[in-house]
């Protein structure tokens, strides 16, 4: 399926339709208006072409002066996890950052959050962090107080 530019209408769609992606409303939150307002060069989405809805995205970032690009998040509908979509989001982006010169990329996620912790690692992701917890780096009070993240990095 093709990878394509995060529009506007797309946007709109993953917002009205969050819990196909995330089991959760909370999560809209996060889904800010400035990837696809100032960030849309790199935030992609995959639709189906049948339906044509948005069955995966990822919301991605080049932080200037960095050399790494910054994976927000990812998605995949519910009813199309384990097609790959997701890997071939992250693939796109990886290529994004290499011809960007950039080295790494870095993601985050929540400690409890299993299918992601496993699908970074199977994309060659590891854990960073300050703290070790039960053997693993944890990064302690990462997205804030108490808010304790795994910090994924690959090297490009
Ligand atoms: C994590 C998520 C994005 C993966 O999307 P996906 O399109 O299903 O991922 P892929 O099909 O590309 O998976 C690639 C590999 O990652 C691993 N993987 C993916 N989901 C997994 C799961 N739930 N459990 C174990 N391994 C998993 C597998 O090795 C998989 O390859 P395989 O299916 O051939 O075994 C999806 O489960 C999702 O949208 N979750 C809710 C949102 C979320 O938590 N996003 C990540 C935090 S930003």
């Amino acid at each position: 399926m093709n990878i394509e530019g995060l529009s506007v209408a797309d946007f709109n769609w993953i917002r009205e339709h969050i819990y196909d992606f995330w089991d959760s409303e909370e999560m809209v939150e996060f889904h800010h208006s400035i990837f696809v307002r100032e960030f849309r060069e790199t935030a992609f989405v995959i639709h189906d072409p049948r339906e044509k809805i948005v069955v995966a995205y990822l919301l991605g970032l080049l932080p200037p002066g960095r050399d790494y690009g910054y994976v927000h998040l990812v998605a995949t509908h519910r009813l199309h996890r384990r097609h790959g979509l997701a890997g071939d989001l992250y693939e796109h982006f990886f290529e994004i950052c290499r011809n960007a010169g950039l080295k790494h990329v870095r993601a985050i996620t929540r400690i409890r959050n299993h299918a992601s912790i496993a699908f970074h690692r199977e994309l060659g992701f590891l854990r960073a962090g300050n703290v070790l917890s039960g053997g693993v780096p944890v990064a302690r009070n990462y997205s804030g107080h108490g808010e304790d993240r795994y910090l994924f990095i690959k090297d490009l």
